[in-house]
């Protein structure tokens, strides 16, 4: 017997996900992200995606970005490490992996053919989970053959029209779900869908809607801040489906608070970041 596929994550559901830090934890426990975002013009999304690594329990985090975002890192965010690239304004090389647990990439970045080089790289060399997020998944659209060979344990997180770039035309919600489901199992990776609702759907084709988030969040950033999330909760060694889960669910829940405390009309991406914690 065949149980439905369709399933909800309400306050309970993520409060079960969470670890809690024990008391004689250290950095290391937590994980070294790297993240690989920005470019010039762009470099916020990097500090909001980095950003919301650091509020979200990562160990240590390293920025990769282009050589014009090293002071804009290293200002807005002391916390993280800045490796830099040789280019001035995109991003041409990938840094040695050994150090990392996890990779981020994907905000901010373009779609430079150098940068796509970097990321066939990073497919073909990483021993750890992916978070790939906007030009990451359009690069990754225009190369599908790439797809048969993502990491073990890779989230994508396309916004409905990063979803059709990779996975083609649906004539309504629930035909693109049933996409989503075909394209998650046939690629073994975890699928954020977002949207109104975000679905998750799990590489084994179930699908777990989240309860969190308003329309306050629809606003530039906001994608940028949920993908620094995502790496910091593979960081600590969350299964992709739980860092799934559990990121989306956290993120949406920051975006509520902040909407609370400002409105929904004044929110910002870096509102939801503040807000980011329970
Ligand atoms: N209700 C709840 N959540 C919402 C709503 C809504 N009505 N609208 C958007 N969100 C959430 C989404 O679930 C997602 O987590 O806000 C986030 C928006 O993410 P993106 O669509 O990726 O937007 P963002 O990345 O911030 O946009 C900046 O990046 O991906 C590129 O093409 C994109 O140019 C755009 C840029
Ligand atoms: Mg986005």
């Amino acid at each position: 017997q065949e149980s439905t596929p369709y399933y909800f994550t309400d306050a309970a559901v993520a409060r079960a996900l969470i670890r809690p830090r024990l008391k004689f934890s250290h950095k290391g426990t937590f994980g070294h992200a790297l993240l690989i975002a920005g470019s010039y013009g762009k470099m916020g999304a990097a500090l909001l995606a980095g950003s919301a690594c650091l509020r979200s329990g990562v160990g240590l985090l390293t920025a990769h970005v282009p050589r014009c975002g090293y002071s804009i890192v290293q200002t807005y965010m002391p916390e993280a490490m800045t490796q830099v690239d040789p280019h001035e304004e995109i991003i041409t090389a990938l840094p040695a992996l050994e150090p990392y647990s996890v990779v981020g990439m994907g905000p901010g970045l373009g779609k430079d053919p150098q940068t796509l080089r970097v990321l066939e790289a990073l497919i073909a060399q990483a021993q750890v989970p992916l978070v790939l997020d906007a030009d990451a998944l359009n690069l990754l659209a225009e190369n599908p053959a790439l797809l048969q060979k993502l990491p073990q344990g890779t989230i994508l997180t396309p916004h409905p029209k990063e979803f059709q770039r990779l996975a083609g035309d649906a004539a309504h919600d629930y035909e693109r779900l049933a996409l989503a489901r075909r394209f998650a199992r046939k690629y073994q990776v975890v699928l954020c869908l977002k949207g109104g609702h975000t679905a998750v759907v799990f590489p084994d084709g179930t699908v777990h809607f989240n309860a969190t988030g308003n329309a306050g969040m629809a606003t530039g950033g906001t994608g940028d801040v949920l993908t620094g999330v995502l790496t910091a909760l593979l960081a600590q060694k969350y299964p992709a489906e739980q860092a799934a889960q559990l990121g989306v669910y956290q993120h949406g829940a920051a975006g509520d608070r902040a909407a609370e405390q400002r409105t929904q009309t004044a929110l910002i991406a870096s509102d939801v970041v503040e807000n980011l914690g329970w």
